[in-house]
């Protein structure tokens, strides 16, 4: 059995290396919003105890599906990447993607900073093609795939939304038909959900019917996300008539109400069955438990 965690939106909070030369813009309306809002929401001290709760179940591989950081500020990357070298997981058993927050500001997206500082978290086990692209890039654990998608741009505005863009795409096709993938279990990992749970363009995936043409045609054995900081089940439609499982995960880090408080979740694989299990904090236990579904 090959036992997959799933953590996402953690929004890590870190302001190493910041300086004025860093708000400019949407950023400095976005770091307002962070001292007002997030940190009431998203607590850092329930990302320890995630952290913990990891290390005791001690899966097989990590799936980080982004909004590491609130502004794509480093330091807040650099707090990710302090947690990460203490989650327990070895780093070639780590895989991270982004989200629209780690794509906040255009100038640091161009830099590709994000793919420099998480880059032992996305080298691909396939040649990428064309060489510079970052997405999708593939991991080859065990009988399990994990491909990882970019849905991160910048938005110019306040917008959450995301986009794939056709280019990836088409080498996401081609790469869920490589034959080094035929007998795997295929994870695709994208940050926002690929199907429409919550209105609003201006925060969902504009090319989701992309997305959703390439898998009814390539397949694919399970798709996660993040983005909207809910558990989420829905399915879409593959070839032959079967159905793929997309599963959102709530955020790792949000402090309120019970049935969305921090959580993540474990899929055990084992041959084609994949189940699911979601570990959720328990405010009175301070503690993570099993949510029974
Ligand atoms: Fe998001």
């Amino acid at each position: 059995m090959f036992r997959l965690a799933h953590v996402t939106d953690p929004h890590f909070r870190g302001y190493s290396g910041f300086g004025p030369g860093d708000l400019a813009n949407k950023r400095a309306i976005g770091l307002a919003n962070l001292v007002i809002n997030r940190s009431r929401h998203h607590k850092m001290k329930l990302l320890e105890a995630l952290r913990i709760d990891l290390r005791q179940q001690a899966p097989d591989h990590l799936a980080l599906t982004g909004d590491l950081s609130n502004i794509a500020l480093e330091g807040e990357w650099r707090a990710a990447l302090a947690w990460i070298d203490m989650c327990g997981v070895p780093p070639e058993a780590i895989t991270v993607i982004p989200g629209n927050h780690d794509a906040y500001v255009p100038a640091v997206v161009a830099a590709r900073t994000f793919e420099r500082l998480f880059a032992a978290y996305m080298a691909s086990d396939l040649p990428r093609d064309p060489a510079g692209a970052d997405y999708p890039f593939v991991h080859l654990r065990d009988q399990v795939a994990l491909i990882g998608v970019s849905s991160a741009v910048p938005t110019g505005d306040l917008g959450a939304w995301g986009r794939i863009g056709e280019q990836q795409l088409a080498r996401l096709a081609a790469l869920l038909a490589a034959p080094e993938l035929a007998d795997k279990v295929r994870v695709v990992l994208v940050h926002h959900p690929p199907v429409l749970h919550r209105p609003g363009e201006e925060r969902n995936l504009r090319d989701r019917d992309g997305l959703g043409a390439v898998l009814a045609r390539a397949g694919a054995d399970l798709v996660l996300h993040g983005h909207d900081h809910a558990d989420q089940k829905a399915e879409l439609p593959g070839p032959d008539g079967r159905k793929i499982p997309v599963i959102g995960g709530g955020s790792a880090s949000y402090g309120g109400r019970p049935e969305r408080r921090a959580r993540w979740n474990i899929y055990e694989i084992e041959g084609r069955s994949i189940t699911c299990v979601t570990r959720a904090h328990d405010e009175s236990a301070d503690t993570f438990r099993e949510v029974l579904a």
